[in-house]
């Protein structure tokens, strides 16, 4: 069975709950009634505001972190029933931003993960090398260890809501996506490593999404490939019309 299609947005720390509302009110009808699946990641919030908006659409919104306690005395932090509650649907989990400016370690990544599936919450797990681990031929060897500390000891059940998303450090905010060519060929590994912890039977159901400058003129090259079930898209996420277009494009392809 063919997998399905993603496109997910993720605004990182940009747009107001009366910025999202906006947004949403602006993107083309078509994308809001996609037959694909299209996800927005947005700040804690806006989720609630993005989600009443969305509610006669087939748009499903999430947030882009939160702490792997149920509740506690963590200040600052954010639980996953808090973002169920507000509206989130899933959320992004060891995106490189977390994983570099704050520390984030697969470990935590990990625990992360269980606590978002047993809060409701489906997983979209970053997985990237940087420039300098691609430059020293290390590319394989970091996505096998971020795929394993992240993912190694989830049931099948849990398994089977996680989203991946390959994400080359290098491509992220820089306009230098990668080629399709070069894309497919991490996302074929990373299906491998799921293959050789949980079954090649997981490894074909399990989507694999592409992210780092995806545009509307790359997206089709990109979701032509074998392995490669949609994208995770942030600067051109932030404008409606660009998102749209994207949206529009992955449609055509699969
Ligand atoms: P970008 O970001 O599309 O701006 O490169 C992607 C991401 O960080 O998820």
């Amino acid at each position: 069975m063919p997998r399905e299609i993603y496109v997910i947005g993720n605004w990182k720390m940009y747009k107001t709950g009366q910025e999202a509302t906006d947004y949403i009110n602006a993107l083309d009808v078509a994308v809001k009634q996609s037959k694909i699946s299209v996800y927005l990641a947005v700040p804690f919030t806006s989720i609630h505001p993005a989600a009443q908006v969305s509610k006669e659409t087939h748009l499903v919104i999430g947030a882009q972190n939160m702490n792997d306690a149920r509740e506690g005395a963590f200040t600052g932090e954010i639980a996953g029933l808090m973002l169920k509650e507000a509206g989130a649907k899933f959320v992004l989990l060891g995106h490189s931003e977390r994983r570099r400016i704050f520390g984030e370690t697969d470990a935590f990544i990990h625990k992360k993960i269980v606590r978002a599936l047993k809060d409701g919450l489906r997983p979209v797990v970053c997985v990237g090398e940087d420039a300098q681990e691609r430059e020293e031929g290390l590319t394989e060897e970091v996505l096998k260890k971020q795929i394993t500390g992240c993912l190694e000891t989830l049931d099948v059940e849990g398994m089977k809501q996680v989203i991946l998303a390959y994400e080359p450090v290098w491509a992220i905010g820089t306009g230098k996506s990668a080629t399709a060519d070069l894309a497919e060929e991490a996302h074929a590994f990373c299906r491998q490593c799921i293959a050789q912890l949980f079954g090649e039977e997981m490894a074909e159901l399990v989507p694999i999404l592409y992210g780092g400058s995806v545009k509307p003129d790359t997206v089709a090259g990109l979701l032509k490939q074998t392995d490669i079930d949609g994208v995770l898209v942030g600067g051109a996420s932030l404008d409606p019309k660009m998102f749209s277009e994207i949206v529009l494009n992955s449609e055509s392809v699969k």
